[in-house]
């Protein structure tokens, strides 16, 4: 028999049947799990999980509790996908040092996010989408990735709860026009997909707002009310002057899965549409690192391994690895460690993703902050001094902004 519980109720050792929550709205990659440990129990209501449906006549042996270590190393279960032969970026991706193009980009991303809020306020009013301003900052942000890619990846980092729609808009068409980038697509087609995602949620103005920020688990009713969102996008894209295809595929598309498990359609593989296929993923990136009002961001590093789980099911395995290389398997701003003991945050990739550019800051052998300076882990002669990244850490459990540490606050 299924039973609902309280976290409280749950202990290590349970299976849990499934989530009273939606796919997105849980840490773990699959909606039946075995709970094992006390610290995924935490993870749950850090998440904001509060029931779950249980099988109520199982075994519930409690399961070994892990003792924590000191700095444990995750592995990086994708790491095999990176070689250092097929790690190597687009060089068109990054002609201008992060520290130049920082300044150039935070501009760029403030007139994007003002003209997300401008066509979403249009949307809400009943007035048309006006397609040049969304066109022109697509154009703009597109340059800039193109200078340095880096520079606006960081400052996605810097949001505020209470604006994530606009900044979520930004974000996905910021991403999609790097992953395009990314794949060698022309421009024309990346700032057409680029489009396709700064739009892709205009749907959202069609559904009240008790719905869109409800803090707890959504009800079958409310579950189909938000999926409308699609439809309401489909139909205000159609009465949109120049609005290309791939853009409209991607409003239509964004929540279809490869394993036919998304709406509207319930579409599969190949039905959905390339720009589609890649706007799902970085459509649930994004949404995964953001903080909500009702739940914390988690890290990029994290979610990319969640996104590596997926790639069998929900996406396109290919497609999974190609954003995976995009966006860096140490993406800028992740805290990380250093087989010599250092913390460090990586300041932008380099041609080898397991090698970047990293800012040193902390002692953890002699437990001491260090003069911050700026090493090359892919040179090998002296700059990096044949350091290597051995984990990535949680910026929060050592109480470090990374962002403050490279001055973006
Ligand atoms: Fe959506």
């Amino acid at each position: 028999m299924i039973k609902k519980v309280t976290l409280e109720e749950l202990q290590p050792g349970m299976h849990i049947e499934r989530f009273a929550c939606g796919w997105l709205d849980h840490p773990f990659v699959f909606n039946r799990k075995r709970i094992k440990t006390q610290d995924e129990i935490e993870r749950l209501k850090d998440w904001g999980v509060t029931h779950v449906y249980i099988e109520d006549n199982q075994s519930h042996e409690p399961a070994p509790v892990r003792v924590e270590q000191e700095n444990p190393p995750p592995p990086v279960a994708f790491e095999h996908i990176i070689t250092p032969q097929t790690a190597r970026v687009d060089r068109e991706i990054r002609h201008i040092p992060i520290r130049h193009e920082i300044v150039r980009a935070e501009k760029v991303r403030h007139r994007a996010s003002l003209a997300a809020k401008n066509i979403l306020a249009n949307v809400q009013a009943g007035k048309k989408i006006q397609t040049r301003e969304a066109k022109a900052a697509i154009s703009e942000l597109d340059n800039s990735i193109c200078h340095n890619k880096d520079a606006l990846f960081l400052l996605m980092r810097l949001r505020k709860k209470d604006e994530y729609t606009f900044d979520h808009s930004v974000s996905v068409g910021v991403l999609l026009l790097a992953f395009c980038r990314a794949m060698g697509f022309d421009q024309e087609t990346t700032r057409a997909i680029g489009l396709g995602g700064l739009l892709h949620d205009v749907g959202k103005m069609a559904v009240p707002l008790a719905i869109l920020n409800k803090p707890s688990a959504l009800n079958d009713e409310e579950f189909k009310t938000i999926q409308q969102h699609v439809i309401c996008c489909k139909e205000i894209l159609a009465t949109t002057h120049n609005i290309p295809l791939p853009a409209a595929q991607i409003a239509m598309e964004h929540h279809e899965r490869f394993d036919g498990t998304g709406y509207p359609h319930g579409l599969t593989g190949g039905g959905i549409s390339l720009g589609g296929q890649m706007a799902a993923i970085t459509d649930v990136f994004d949404a995964l690192t953001s903080d909500r009002c009702y739940r914390n961001g988690i890290d990029q590093v994290e979610v990319l391994r969640k996104l590596y789980g997926w790639s069998r099911s929900h996406f396109n395995e290919t497609l999974v690895h190609r954003f995976i290389r995009c966006i860096g398997v140490y993406p800028a701003g992740t805290l990380v460690q250093l087989e010599s003991g250092m913390l460090a945050v990586v300041v932008e990739s380099t041609d080898n993703l397991l090698r970047p550019v990293v800012r040193l800051i902390y002692d953890t052998k002699h437990d001491w902050a260090i003069r911050q300076k700026d090493i090359d882990l892919s040179k090998s002669n002296g700059k990096g001094g044949g350091d290597r990244i051995i984990s990535y850490e949680s910026a929060k459990r050592w109480r470090i902004n990374p962002l403050k540490v490279l001055g973006i606050t």
